[in-house]
C-alpha cells in the first residue's frame, strides 16, 4: 500500500476549470474592448446550455432513482451520478451563467429594461429550483427522498418551461 499520487477530486477539477474560464473571460473583457461583448455573450450561451442540460437530466435521474431499492448497487450508482452531475456540471455552469449575464447587462445598460427585470425574476426562480434539486441530491444520498417518480416527472418540466420563457424574453425583448 504505497503512498501513490492522490487523484484530484472531480469537483476540484471543475473548480479549477471554472477559475481558468473566469480568468480567460476577464482577459477578453479587458483586452478586447468593444469586441469583447459578442465573445462573452457566446460564453454566456455556452454556460446556459451546460446549466440547462444538467437541470433537465438531474430530475430524470431522480425518476429512475425512485425505482431502485435503498442500499442496492443501482441506488448507490445513481447517488454518484447525481453528485457528480451537480458538482462538475450544474454548479459551475450556473456560476458562469450568472457572472457573464450580469457583465453583459452592465455593459449594455439593460438594468432599467422591463424584459430584463422579467428575465431576472425567472432566472431567480430557476436558481431556486437549482437549490431545491441540490438539496434533493443530498436527501437521495441519505436515502431520505420523499417524492414519488410521478412528482419528479412534474418537476422535470419546470426548468424546461422557465428556460423557454427566459429565451423568449431575451431574444424578442417584448417590453
Ligand atoms: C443568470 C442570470 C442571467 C443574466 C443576468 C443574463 C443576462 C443576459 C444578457 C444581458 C444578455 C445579452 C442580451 C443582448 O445582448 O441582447 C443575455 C443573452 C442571452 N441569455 Fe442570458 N442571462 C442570465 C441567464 C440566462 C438563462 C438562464 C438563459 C436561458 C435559460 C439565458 C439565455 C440567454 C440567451 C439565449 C442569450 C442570447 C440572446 C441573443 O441572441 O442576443 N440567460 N443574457
Amino acid at each position: 500500500m504505497g503512498e501513490g499520487r492522490r487523484e484530484d477530486s472531480p469537483a476540484k477539477r471543475a473548480a479549477v476549470a471554472l477559475a481558468v474560464t473566469g480568468v480567460l473571460c476577464l482577459a477578453v473583457a479587458v483586452l478586447a474592448g468593444e469586441a469583447a461583448y459578442p465573445w462573452l455573450k457566446a460564453a454566456h450561451v455556452i454556460a446556459v446550455i451546460s446549466w440547462m442540460a444538467g437541470m433537465l437530466y438531474l430530475p430524470r435521474l431522480f425518476i429512475y432513482h425512485c425505482g431502485a431499492a435503498p442500499g442496492s448497487e443501482t441506488s448507490e450508482t445513481f447517488k454518484v451520478m447525481e453528485q457528480r452531475l451537480l458538482r462538475i456540471i450544474i454548479n459551475p455552469a450556473m456560476i458562469a451563467t450568472w457572472v457573464l449575464g450580469l457583465w453583459l447587462a452592465w455593459r449594455a445598460g439593460y438594468f432599467t429594461d422591463g424584459w430584463f427585470h422579467a428575465k431576472l425574476a425567472l432566472v431567480f426562480t430557476l436558481s431556486g429550483v437549482h437549490g431545491f434539486f441540490s438539496a434533493s441530491v443530498r436527501r437521495f444520498a441519505e436515502d431520505r427522498n420523499r417524492l414519488t417518480a410521478r412528482q419528479w416527472r412534474i418537476w422535470n418540466e419546470v426548468p424546461a418551461v422557465l428556460m423557454a420563457l427566459i429565451v423568449i424574453l431575451v431574444i424578442v425583448k417584448p417590453f
